[in-house]
């Protein structure tokens, strides 16, 4: 196979969703389908005995959640599928945000009781944000479920995009019968006893055979079947796959993807409607990924992995071209060559080192201590230089204090170390020392994780203080005088480690406030860096 039909054969996708709303599940059922994995709870999990693939962390292993995001990859039907898992807990981070931008497009999981969730909503902010294609996958269609018109609606008036049912069920809960394939118009029926791998047969049937319906899923859900697919092929918007590949217009699927129902023809579906590798964005303009030129952008750094050994991980998206394990490659940053040690690639249930990976693929290289987020790597050739990753404002702030003294150098170091891996965001109060430091985070959870490592990693005990803030913005007019500026009493004024002013605030009020009794004030909601 050539180098530009590998490219191509590659669909990389972030699945999002709500915690709860089922995407662990939905992971491991696709790696099951694509016959990476033998038996369904083998991937990650809430019961401690469940976490295979990404038990990187002591942490994530004792509170039995998944807080790092990995990546998994697998072969099915000659395509090669790489799935970039986020983080499921409620206390998400940046790395869930920053794992998007190396997704070429994401599958949305609803759970078909809730509707959109707070999460469901900012995940889908930074997807809308870049424009790439957008699948839903409506789940839990076994337990009761909302009215699917209703989800659809609240689909297209929270996120301004149409929506096209590829499938649609017949009932829900005790009364699923299975869904009607809008394409083919089939009829897959349901069996909650269906959780092995093999296919469920599709069954042809026209919507005039009553008789054939009657037997298949009984009088009542037929009439209701008739009638909703009539409503729906009448109201909805015509399929257009230019605008799913825009992000316009997202293919909706309904199943259940604990009983594995509906999860074949989601994968089946998704695969031909997905876009193989997007063109990048450059500085100097974009670049295709089957130009013959490696080039990769850093999305996330993973520091200690293995403790023993204080090692950092660094995990890059190919953007362009192949990836050769041997070669030596340029560090745009640092204006360094390198030849990136161990390679490897995270396949269902093992790391592994790679030889060759191709635009499309993530990669983790064991980082000697050069790379930041968003950092460029390519050939010396290629000439690209990636725009940066943006730095989401945190929502949560603390106070972070250490106990002893004589170990200051360590918080530091450690605090600084655990920045640059872009974990949090550090700042101080202006004119401050190093003694104590606010840490602004994404998901509450990096408090934890921030204290964990700190003890473990650097020796390090430290006292936290949370702090009432949740907004943050960048005050982005060089001239203005923070010192005299009208403030509400409960917003705080801060410094980044750069030296830029920055303000906190307890509500959007007092941003308000902030902009309207300081003429000329400008603020921005991220770091430009
Ligand atoms: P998440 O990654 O989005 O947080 O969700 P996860 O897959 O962990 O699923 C959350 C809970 O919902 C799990 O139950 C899971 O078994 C259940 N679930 C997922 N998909 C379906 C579905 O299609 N139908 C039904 N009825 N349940 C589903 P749990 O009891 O919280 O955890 P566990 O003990 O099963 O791991």
């Amino acid at each position: 196979m050539d180098f530009k039909e590998e490219i191509n054969r590659r669909r990389t996708f972030a699945i999002i969703s709500h915690p709860d709303a089922g995407k662990t599940t939905l992971t491991e059922k696709l790696l099951l389908y694509g016959g990476a994995i033998q038996k369904a709870g083998s991937v990650k999990g809430k019961a401690t005995a469940r976490h295979a693939v990404s038990d990187w962390m002591d942490l994530e292993k004792q509170r039995g959640i998944s807080i790092t995001s990995s990546v998994l990859q697998f072969e099915y039907e000659g395509f090669c599928i790489n799935i970039l898992d986020t983080p499921g807990h409620q206390d998400f981070s940046e790395d869930t945000y920053r794992t998007l931008m190396a997704a070429d497009s994401v599958v949305m999981v609803i759970d078909a009781a809730k509707g959109i969730e707070p999460q469901t909503r900012k995940l889908f902010k930074v997807t809308a944000m870049r424009h790439i294609p957008i699948f839903t996958f409506i789940n839990k269609l076994d337990r009761e479920a909302r009215d699917s018109f209703e989800l659809l609606d609240e689909i297209e008036k929270e996120f301004g995009i149409g929506t096209y049912p590829i499938n649609w069920p017949i009932g829900c809960g005790v009364d699923f019968k299975g869904v009607f394939d809008r394409n083919t118009r089939e009829i897959l029926t349901f069996s909650d006893h269906h959780r092995g791998q093999d296919k469920l047969e599709a069954i042809k049937c026209d919507l005039g055979d009553t008789e054939k319906l009657d037997s298949l899923i009984g009088e009542y859900s037929r009439r209701d079947l008739v009638d909703q697919i009539e409503l729906l092929d009448g109201a909805s918007f015509d399929f257009d796959l230019e605008k799913v590949h825009r992000g316009e217009l997202t293919p909706v699927f309904f199943g259940s993807a604990l009983t594995n129902f509906g999860v074949e023809p989601f994968l089946e579906n998704f695969i031909k409607m997905t876009t193989p590798p997007l063109v990048r964005k450059t500085k100097s303009g974009t670049i295709e990924p089957t130009s013959e030129h490696f080039s990769a952008f850093v999305f996330k750094i993973q520091a200690n992995m293995n403790k023993a050994h204080r090692d950092r991980m660094t995990f890059m998206r190919i953007c362009s071209g192949k990836f050769e394990r041997d070669k030596e490659y340029y560090h745009i940053q640092s204006g360094k060559t390198l030849r990136l040690s161990q390679p490897q690639q995270l396949m269902a249930d093992s790391r592994q080192i790679v030889d060759t990976a191709y635009a499309g693929d993530i990669i983790g290289v064991f980082d000697p201590g050069i790379f930041s987020i968003g950092d460029t790597v390519c050939e010396k050739k290629a000439q690209v230089e990636f725009e940066g990753i943006p730095t989401f404002a945190p929502e949560h702030f603390a106070i972070i204090e250490h106990t002893d003294s004589l170990k200051r150098k360590q918080f530091v170091k450690g605090v600084e170390q655990i920045a640059q891996e872009g974990a949090i965001q550090i700042f101080r109060e202006p004119n401050s020392g190093m003694e104590r430091v606010i840490v602004g985070v994404v998901g509450v959870l990096q408090f934890e994780v921030l204290e964990y490592r700190l003890k473990n990693e650097y020796n390090v005990t430290v006292i936290r203080r949370d702090l009432p803030y949740q907004f943050i913005r960048w005050i982005d007019s060089e001239d203005t005088d923070v010192k005299s500026l009208n403030l509400t009493s409960d917003t705080k004024w801060v410094e980044d480690f750069k030296g830029n002013n920055l303000l906190i605030f307890t509500s959007e009020w007092n941003i308000n406030w902030a902009l309207e009794k300081n003429e000329g004030l400008r603020l921005r909601d991220f770091s430009n860096n």
